[in-house]
């Protein structure tokens, strides 16, 4: 099938399987890498998108699902050069070791903050608890979250 998404603001179109995933889609065939994938079984986090403004893990959506809808990638949270304040504050934190989980937890911390701007450790921790990072122990990317949140109040 002929799918149509805006991805980033941007309309983009290809010819998808029904049954691939919308991060198979994404990476694949749409040229958006940012979205990791890595259990493809809606356990990491680590290829969380926003569709039609909702955190949702892009290996549980059909492309059919998102046909005619907006999805928003890590790619799409920069400014041209300028980092979306949780990009940087992630730099700045020093969250970010291997950077595997980085892009499903910032666009997770981006829709957290979208909703709470200034969340306590609990609040955090549950929001982001989706999103599994095998290198920090946590503590940083909460801080990291902490950060952005203070850049905005
Ligand atoms: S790849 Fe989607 S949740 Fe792990
Ligand atoms: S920084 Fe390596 S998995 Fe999170």
């Amino acid at each position: 099938m002929r799918i149509q998404i805006e991805v980033n603001g941007a309309a983009v179109e290809a010819d998808c399987w029904e049954g691939e995933s919308l991060l198979f889609a994404l990476r694949e065939k749409l040229g958006f890498a940012g979205a990791k994938n890595a259990c493809e079984q809606g356990e990491c986090g680590s290829c969380s998108v926003l569709l039609d403004g909702t955190l949702v893990c892009a290996c549980l959506v059909l492309v059919a699902q998102a046909d005619g809808h907006s999805v928003v990638t890590v790619e799409g949270l920069a400014d041209g050069d300028d980092l979306h304040r949780v990009q940087q504050a992630f730099v700045d934190a020093g969250a970010v070791q291997c950077g595997f989980c980085t892009p499903g937890l910032v666009v997770a911390a981006v829709d957290l903050l979208e909703r709470d701007p200034d969340p306590d450790d609990e609040t955090i921790r549950e929001a982001l608890a989706g999103n599994l990072c095998r290198c920090t122990g946590y503590r940083k990317i909460v801080d990291a979250v902490h950060l952005a949140a203070g850049v905005v109040s």
